[in-house]
């Protein structure tokens, strides 16, 4: 399917998207074939009016839409008209209704928020988003649930707080459905203690201008790839390093992704736990070994649960476990069947992400392929985890994801983790060091963002570290220019 882009071609893009996962859009004019699927926009000027002429050509039946827009409604308000018109048009074609209506964005919970913090009811936001923005009653209901998380966090949250993003682009291997910067670390190990050496340079150079700025640290993520991928001696290198320059005993969280359970071992939790991490993932995916093994990962469930016990016995008492629902191989009974086994480690933390295509994985190039109940998991995880007692944290879409769906951040009470709510809400500052890091300098009274970014892959940011810490200068301009950040 194939969309000629106009007006609103972004958000018409985003609409048909939750529809034919696989649209390409082009700016390019209309190549009449007569026969091609594609979906086509047109544009009358009325006078006081526009007319939007919106069709749609699908496996030879043609659809259209006429949507009258006054020229005196704000864009936003335009935007929505056109987009429920494109919506209702292709649920009649298709006899289907994407559960996200035209809430195309990544983050749906900040609609939600802005509801809210306008004083709207609980259910009023949630009635709002069903009548105006055509969303399930389910996904409104998770939108408000995560919104309120993070009005909450946002109360306790000083101006002149920030985050701390550190990237370790490294794993054991490569799982099939991932398109995250990561290197195999086999292969690639030369590159590591290089590696953190600039890392650090970069952390004392970012911790010279925050301290002047009087900026002070407020969460800390170690993400990847899969940071424990590194040895025992290089994670202490890199913590003892940071402790060194940060003062890590007043942040509120401390987490490092240990992510694959075949990178864990009891000597690396004890640094962990020696250098103050307080929150780690041990991210089974699924519990299915068949699954695991088709989708590139070479670890079991049994792993999983011997990484759990000794973190435990190594004093981790905050531990997220994300799992992916539609991945190539799983079904809903097993999907159900590793929730409830998932539940049974009693992590603090649950991450439910929908399977996303992402371009660069080999998932891409296994088309269809992947499992047909993505939906279906994902309800189910949902009401399956409030049933055992996890609420809704965070959420965000990805482009890309089956359906359009979510991922989710479920929680115990009070184990909210407090750096996904402020990424994802965009509520304070995110340094972010390492390659492919990407800096997001949030001014807290217009929400406006700018960003800073690295280079991409470990070689290359390796290369470039004095540019690197040039192009950091810009957190302390945007300080300068905007001293109520
Ligand atoms: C950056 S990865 C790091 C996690 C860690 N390396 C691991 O594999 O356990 C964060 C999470 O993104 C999710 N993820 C990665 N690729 C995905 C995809 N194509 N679709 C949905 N979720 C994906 C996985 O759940 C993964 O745990
Ligand atoms: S899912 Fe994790 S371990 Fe697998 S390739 Fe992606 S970042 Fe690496």
């Amino acid at each position: 399917m194939r969309l000629y882009r106009k007006e609103f071609g972004y958000e018409i893009e985003n609409v048909a998207r939750s529809f034919f996962p696989y649209l390409e859009a082009t700016d390019e004019d209309i190549v009449e074939s007569g026969t091609e699927d594609c979906i086509t926009q047109e544009v009358r000027d009325l006078g006081s009016s526009l007319e939007y002429y919106v069709r749609c050509r699908y496996k030879g039946i043609e659809k259209s839409s006429m949507t009258l827009v006054p020229k005196d409604i704000s864009v936003n308000e335009k935007e929505l008209k056109v987009c429920r018109g494109v919506y209702d048009m292709l649920s009649d074609l298709l006899g289907k209704a994407p559960p996200w209506g035209v809430l195309t964005g990544v983050r749906p919970a900040k609609r939600a928020a802005e509801m809210l913090m306008s004083g709207l009811s609980e259910n009023e936001s949630i009635s709002k988003l069903q009548r105006d923005w055509y969303v399930s009653r389910e996904k409104a209901e998770i939108a408000v649930e995560s919104a309120g998380a993070s009005i909450r966090t946002k109360k306790l949250t000083h101006p002149g707080s920030f985050s701390l993003y550190v990237s370790i682009p490294f794993c054991p291997s490569r799982c099939k459905y991932c398109s995250f910067v990561s290197k195999t670390i086999g292969s690639s190990y030369s590159l590591v203690d290089p590696y953190i050496d600039c890392l650090l340079r970069e952390l004392t150079y970012v911790q010279q201008i925050v301290s002047c700025r009087d900026l002070k640290l407020e969460t800390v993520y170690v993400g990847g790839g899969t940071p424990t991928s590194v040895s025992a001696e290089q994670l202490e290198t890199l913590l003892k390093g940071m402790t060194g320059i940060f003062d890590l005993d007043s942040v509120r969280e401390f987490t490092v992704e240990a992510g694959r359970p075949d990178t864990i071992t009891e000597e690396k939790l004890k640094v962990l736990k020696e250098y103050g991490v307080d929150r780690i993932s041990i991210n089974p995916q699924t519990g299915n070994d068949r699954v695991l093994r088709e989708n590139g990962r070479f670890h079991t469930a049994k792993d999983i649960e011997n990484c759990f016990a000794a973190a435990r016995r190594a004093g981790i008492e905050n531990i997220n476990a994300d799992l992916i629902a539609g991945l190539a191989g799983d079904d809903l009974e097993s999907f159900k069947r590793t929730l409830s086994w998932l539940c049974s480690l009693d992590p603090e933390n649950i991450t439910v992400h929908s399977l996303t295509r992402k371009r660069a994985a080999t998932l891409r190039e296994l088309g269809e392929g992947a499992c047909p109940d993505v939906e279906k998991m994902v309800d189910y995880s949902r009401c399956f985890l409030r049933e055992k007692g996890y609420g809704v944290y965070y959420m965000y879409r990805q482009k890309g994801t089956v359906d359009g769906l979510e991922n989710t951040g479920y929680c115990k009470e009070g184990r909210e983790c407090l750096y996904n709510i402020f990424i994802m809400d965009e509520l304070h500052t995110i340094v972010s060091c390492g390659a492919g890091g990407v800096t997001k300098l949030v001014d807290q009274s217009s929400g406006k963002i700018s960003r800073v970014t690295n280079y991409k892959y470990p070689a290359e940011y390796i290369d470039g570290i004095e540019s690197m810490l040039e192009r950091k200068d810009k957190i302390d301009v945007f300080y300068a220019e905007h001293p109520e950040a």
